[in-house]
Parts: C-alpha cells; sequence; structure tokens
C-alpha cells in the first residue's frame, strides 16, 4: 500500500458490501471527482470485504448508474487484513463489514484525518476534499482553518505564531486580531 502510494497523498475509505444502494453512489462521486484528487496529487483507494470478482461486476453498475468511470482501484479485502488493521470494523454496527471510514495519509505515510459514518448515511465527497486542502495549506504556511472554510477564504494565524516581523514576512497583506488569541488573515498563497 504504501508502495503504490509513492509520493502522493492518499484517500483510502471503506464501505459495508458491495451492491449497495448508498455505496454505489459514494464510488460514484468518487470516481466523478478523480480530476480534483489527481489536481490534488492524491491517490483513491476504496475497500470492501467482498472480492475481486464481485468488485468487477459491481464497478460496471456504479459506472452504468452513476455515469461515472471508476478509475480507482477496490481493495478486495476478504480476509479483512486491511479492515482490522484500520480499525473499520465496527462489532455494534456488525462483526464482519466494515462501517464507512475514511483516512487521509500523507506522503510520509501518516493518517492525518479520519471521519467515520454508520452504513446509513453516506459521505460528502466535497468535505474530503476540502479536508485535502486544508491539510495541504496548512502543512506549507503558519495557518489553520477555521470552520467551515472553503479554498480562498480567511484563515487563522497559528497561536504559536508571535514574532511580529515573522507575521509580516509571511503575511504581507496584514491581519486582523478580533482577540489576541483569533488573528484572522487572507489566504497566504492569495496575490494581495
Ligand atoms: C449501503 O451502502 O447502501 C448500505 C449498506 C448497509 C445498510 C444500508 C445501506
Amino acid at each position: 500500500f504504501h508502495e503504490w502510494l509513492g509520493d502522493s497523498w492518499g484517500v483510502l475509505f471503506s464501505h459495508p458490501a458491495d451492491f449497495t444502494p448508498v455505496g454505489t453512489t459514494e464510488l460514484g462521486l468518487a470516481a466523478r471527482l478523480q480530476e480534483e484528487f489527481a489536481q490534488r496529487n492524491v491517490k483513491v483507494l476504496a475497500l470492501s470485504v467482498d472480492g475481486v470478482e464481485s468488485h468487477k461486476k459491481w464497478i460496471e453498475d456504479i459506472n452504468d448508474t452513476q455515469y461515472a468511470q471508476v478509475n480507482f482501484p477496490i481493495l478486495a479485502d476478504e480476509d479483512r487484513k486491511g479492515a482490522e488493521l484500520y480499525d473499520m470494523i465496527h462489532p455494534n454496527a456488525s462483526s464482519t463489514m466494515t462501517v464507512r471510514s475514511l483516512f487521509i495519509i500523507d506522503p510520509a505515510k501518516k493518517i492525518r484525518l479520519i471521519i467515520t459514518y454508520p452504513a446509513c448515511t453516506g459521505r460528502n465527497f466535497d468535505e474530503v476534499l476540502r479536508g485535502v486542502d486544508s491539510l495541504q495549506l496548512t502543512d506549507y504556511h503558519a495557518v489553520a482553518t477555521p470552520g467551515n472554510w472553503k479554498p480562498g477564504g480567511d484563515v487563522v494565524i497559528v497561536p504559536s505564531l508571535q514574532d511580529e516581523e515573522e507575521i509580516k514576512r509571511r503575511f504581507p497583506s496584514g491581519y486582523i486580531a478580533v482577540r489576541p488569541y483569533l488573528r484572522m488573515t487572507q489566504d497566504p498563497r492569495k496575490k494581495t
């Protein structure tokens, strides 16, 4: 898995089983967002405890019904090895099937974000992209992203950054200190 990821970021996500309605929409969505993932240097990998032949047949259905081309792998985790390593089976939900776990993994192979949804609730893949955008922005700039942030929106300066000279250098457009600990500034990638 780590070799396959190479220098890319990764989104690894599980669903309860093949040929399930919510999972069909989710994989279709992920497929339609392939270009968005590629632009962010993200490789996508789905997982369920069904086998390869089942995955192959299901992919045909997903492509047909979701107007998508699934062009990322689906791990056939029949022995549940991956599911157990990533704690994707929650015995209160099912002792055999995976729940909707999702991990964003960085190029150093660190898990950076985890979301877990129950079988009844399909995930919001725009939120997954937003998570990737936030992680990639905050890795390179001394900022964090506020609630409901969207790319291009204002960000907060991390509280640990107190040196005014460095703040001026990093954020030439300045900042607004709503409180000493809440300093808003524009996305540092924006041209002023
Ligand atoms: C689904 O993926 O559609 C699903 C799976 C289990 C229960 C309900 C929905």
